[in-house]
């Protein structure tokens, strides 16, 4: 099927880069292609470049532009808030839904002596700061509670969270990576102290993000070399990257600004709407509490989402069976196992998400190609289930 007929509704996996986006980074891999430590014209240039994108990085979260630190992505950024912040006898609290990249973080400072406390989350996905309190010691030195999750859309309550930790006299990371460019995020309303963010999930490319880091807030970094990045993170920065981060975050504040979260919610809901009208016994994860304005966990009983997955791609449809990061992965879903759900309700969820480049005539086709191959998956598991019934009775 040719691309453009392709309808891609797997934001939350990556988005594509925005043609704006492209434009402003190309001059930086030719004839800017200055690196941005040396001090002639050419190095200026690419100094520059970077000293502007890092405003637009900050403009997005009501930030300083000296606090940002770019990285080379939401990864990098969540491993060097957790390793930067967290040493031997030190206390973690995380949660069982973050994503792989505080979790596997966390396991691993886990084996370096650190101490890890897992929070489980309620039905529709939410850790509170009643739990946090409770999971508080004397060494506890960190939080880190994602604020959206990739799977779910479900948003956190960080701010409070937040208010928690300070009052305790503990930092708190927030791994912010989907709700960036997507939902209005401010770190001072937040009151967070680190905060992760990745570029490809905001129309830019992948291999790029940043950390901001409160000022006067000192971790140690994960990366030795010179002195980039004022000595935060070494490495020669990435020009080209960074250009297109800084120039997806301008756009996103302007199209935040100009209501465009609320043009998003509108089309998903006429998403959801449909689905739920549409297809029985369908059931939308999380639909009782606050959500990204893209995010659909959507559980098909009697449905096997993996196996949805693959019909719907060769109906041209491009969803996911759970995160993009763990699919191909036998295991259910972490993030919905951690909701409570069993194995086989983890089976049976998709995520659907959306980007500001979907249209209404996409959703409405996305809903007849979902109706018509879930009535299809339901008629062949009962046929399935019907025959080995037939089996079993004629073996017996
Ligand atoms: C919540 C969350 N955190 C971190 C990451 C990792 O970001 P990156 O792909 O930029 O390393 C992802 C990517 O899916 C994510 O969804």
């Amino acid at each position: 099927m040719p691309n453009e007929q392709r309808i891609y509704m797997d934001a939350n996996a990556t988005t594509p880069v925005l043609p704006e986006v492209v434009d402003a980074m190309l001059p930086y891999w030719t004839e800017h292609f200055g690196n941005a430590s040396a001090v002639h014209e050419h190095g200026r240039i690419a100094r520059s470049a970077l000293d502007e994108a890092r405003e637009h990085v900050a403009a997005l979260i009501g930030a300083s532009p000296s606090e940002i630190t770019f990285t080379s992505g939401g990864t990098e950024s969540d491993n060097q808030a957790l390793f930067g912040a967290l040493g031997p006898g030190q206390h973690l609290i995380t949660s069982r839904m973050e994503h792989h990249a505080v979790l596997h973080a966390a396991e691993e400072l886990d084996k370096r002596g650190v101490e890890v406390t897992y929070l489980d989350c309620d039905r529709d996905g939410v850790v509170s700061p009643e739990q946090v309190r409770d999971a508080l010691r004397p060494n506890t030195r960190l939080v880190s509670i994602m604020l959206a999750n990739n799977e779910t859309g479900v948003l956190q309550p960080v701010r409070e969270i937040a208010a928690v930790a300070r009052e305790h006299g503990c930092l708190m990371h927030s791994d912010a990576v989907q709700a960036c460019g997507k939902t209005p995020v401010s770190v001072r309303e937040l009151g967070c102290d680190l905060l992760s963010l990745s570029a490809h999930k905001m129309h830019a490319p992948k291999g790029v993000g940043a950390l901001w880091t409160r000022r006067g807030v000192r971790i140690r970094p994960l990366l030795h070399g010179g002195p980039h990045e004022r000595q935060r993170r070494a490495g020669t920065e990435n020009v080209p990257g960074i250009v297109a981060f800084g120039e997806a975050c301008r756009r996103s504040t302007e199209w935040l600004r100009d209501g465009g979260a609320q043009l998003l919610e509108a089309l998903h809901q006429r998403f959801e709407t449909g689905v739920l009208k549409r297809i029985p016994e369908a059931l939308v994860h999380g639909s009782q509490v606050s959500r990204l304005p893209n995010t659909t966990s959507l559980r098909l009983t009697d449905v096997d989402s993996e196996a949805l997955v693959i019909a719907l791609d060769l109906q041209g449809l491009s969803i996911s069976g759970g995160s993009a990061c763990t699919s191909g992965a036998v295991e259910p879903s972490h993030v919905l196992i951690a909701m409570g759900l069993t194995e086989e309700e983890a089976r049976s969820t998709v995520r659907i998400s959306l980007s500001r480049l979907n249209t209404e005539a996409e959703v409405d086709r996305a809903l007849d190609i979902l109706d018509r191959v879930v009535q299809r998956s339901r008629t062949i598991e009962a046929v399935n289930a019907a025959s080995c019934e037939d089996i079993q009775r004629s073996h017996a």
